[in-house]
């Protein structure tokens, strides 16, 4: 459990200890006040954490223990998050500012992931190739290492799930980084993988500290096979670089999105308006499938969006630990003025504010909160429809027909997700298959499956998460051919 003001440890080896470096504020961004204190892992105790990863793989320790074996671990992890719901899902709160409402239900996803990738460690297998002559051809698969995951703010624990789970279930190793800013419910997971005797000590390994640093570590360490990612398009690319100048480990990204959310005149009404205003600010907008771009046919828009800025308008914003709460504040003050930023670009560039773009007064004054915001009139080029905000602010782009709809979903540098509501089977396949995103959903936007790949195209990433292809990328193929014929070749006759 965590207590008051406690200073995180890191868990090097199966031990938690004290960072040497002072610690860094881990901050409520609801009250602006600390609740606890991060240690910054420093050079010795990230060389530390990677030893201990890759002694526990090289030595088989986890690798050689039977799938079966492996997928129970797994459902042990998910039974005890399952315990201590509560409190995580508390703090999880506490430390982010997502409505206490969601961070219940990431708890229990979390827990659903581990239980998948628990009960996927024995149907991971390999094939045998219908190759010529009298051979036996094979398909291994095998885990790919120690595996440097670094993982984002926005969804803490979800996203450790989402990268340890597939990792331990493929027979891999692991250094967890946290964000900075979000790191109460890492450590806290990393204390009931410790509680778990059958865990190996070293298999996880999780260590708080700066991103550059730590991260950056991660990235270029020649004895980390492979990196995972969750973040930053910038920080993306800064990791591919580091693998492409040190041992061309195996890179796994997913990165942000613009994705827009297309709505045609014969959509469901209802649904869609809901669909339009949850698609953007469910987790303050936070989120790299955020539908930050709301295409709206001609016909529909005016009536749209004066329905979307009345249900937008009355979205509970306020104290996350409220249960009625649907809008907590963003992660950090900081990361307010970055979006606040583009609301003033918004206006700058001559769209129309119509919703938000403020900070609330009165009790909401001391938290990083910020209106839901919406912008009409928006040019495609923009910024404000092109660049990743990461905030509740979205923009809304009239279209005219099919065609249009796709030129201007397509239009950015992103391909994460993109949702389509239309009543009409035959042109929301044409759409679908259209769009150059990894995910899309139809007449609904963000419901997300662990059963279910997730990732992007174009600069959203590189790589799938989740379901099968989840583990597919912490496994290395490997083939292996065996002679069945006992005769010498001839060959040199
Ligand atoms: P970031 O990409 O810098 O941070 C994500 C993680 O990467 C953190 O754990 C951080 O410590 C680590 N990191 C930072 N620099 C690193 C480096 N040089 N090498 C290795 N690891 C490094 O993202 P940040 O600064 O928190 O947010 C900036 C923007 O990134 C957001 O406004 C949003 O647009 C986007 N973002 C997208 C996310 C997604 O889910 N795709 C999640 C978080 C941020
Ligand atoms: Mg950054």
């Amino acid at each position: 459990m965590v207590r008051p003001m406690e200073t995180l440890p890191l868990y090097i080896a199966g031990r938690f200890v004290n960072g040497a470096e002072p610690t860094q504020p881990v901050v409520n961004p609801a009250t602006g006040e600390a609740i606890a204190h991060a240690a910054r892992a420093t050079r010795a105790e990230t060389e530390a954490a990677i030893s201990a990863a890759r002694e526990a793989f090289d030595s088989g320790a986890w690798s050689g223990l039977t799938a079966m074996k492996r997928g129970q671990v797994l459902l042990e992890i998910a039974r005890r998050l399952r315990e201590q719901a509560q409190e995580l899902a508390r703090v999880e709160t506490e430390n982010m500012g997502k409505p206490i409402f969601e961070a219940e239900f990431d708890v229990a996803d979390a827990a659903t992931c581990f239980e998948y990738y628990g009960g996927l460690a024995t149907k991971i297998t390999g094939d045998v190739n219908p190759v010529p002559d009298e051979a036996l051809s094979l398909t291994l698969k095998e885990p790919v290492g120690v595996c440097g995951q670094i993982i984002p703010w926005n969804y803490p624990l979800l996203m450790a799930a989402w990268k340890i789970a597939p990792a331990l279930c493929a027979g891999c190793t692991v250094v967890l980084k946290p964000a900075e800013t979000t790191p109460v419910t890492a450590i806290h997971l990393a204390r009931i993988l410790d509680s778990i005797p059958d865990l190996p000590k070293g298999v996880v390994n999780v260590l708080t500290g700066d991103g550059p640093e730590v991260g950056a570590m991660l990235a270029a360490s020649e004895r980390i096979d492979k990196v995972a990612f969750t973040g930053s398009t910038r920080t993306g690319r800064s990791i591919l670089r580091a693998a492409a100048d040190s041992n061309l480990k195996r890179v796994t990204l997913e990165l942000g999105g613009k994705s827009p959310n297309i709505f045609f005149a014969d959509a469901g009404w209802e649904t869609a308006v809901e669909g339009a205003v949850f698609g953007v600010f469910v987790n303050q907008g936070e989120v790299c499938s955020a539908g930050s771009r709301i295409l709206v046919e001609r016909p529909i828009h005016d009536r749209f969006v004066a329905a979307i800025v009345e249900k937008a308008r009355a979205i509970r914003l306020g104290d996350p630990s409220d249960r009625a709460t649907r809008m907590g504040p963003l992660v950090t003050a900081a990361h307010r003025e970055r979006v606040m930023g583009y609301v003033e670009q918004g206006k700058r560039e001559g769209a129309r504010l119509v919703l938000g773009g403020g900070k609330p007064n009165g009790s909401l004054a001391g938290g990083a909160y910020l209106e839901p915001t919406i912008f009409t009139g928006v040019d495609p080029g923009m910024a404000i429809a092109q660049e990743e905000i990461f905030g509740p602010v979205v923009a809304v782009i009239p279209f005219d027909g099919e065609a249009e709809a796709v030129r201007i979903a397509n239009a950015t540098p992103y391909g994460l997700a993109g949702a389509v509501w239309t009543r009409d089977i035959f042109r929301a396949f044409r759409v679908v298959r259209k769009l150059r995103a990894g995910i899309v959903w139809v007449n609904h936007m963000q419901p997300t499956y662990v059963e279910a790949p997730w990732g992007g195209m174009k600069m959203s990433g590189a790589g799938r998460e989740l379901g099968r292809y989840g583990v597919e990328n912490y496994l290395e193929v490997k083939q292996v051919h065996v002679n069945l014929n006992d005769q010498p070749m001839g060959w040199y006759a």
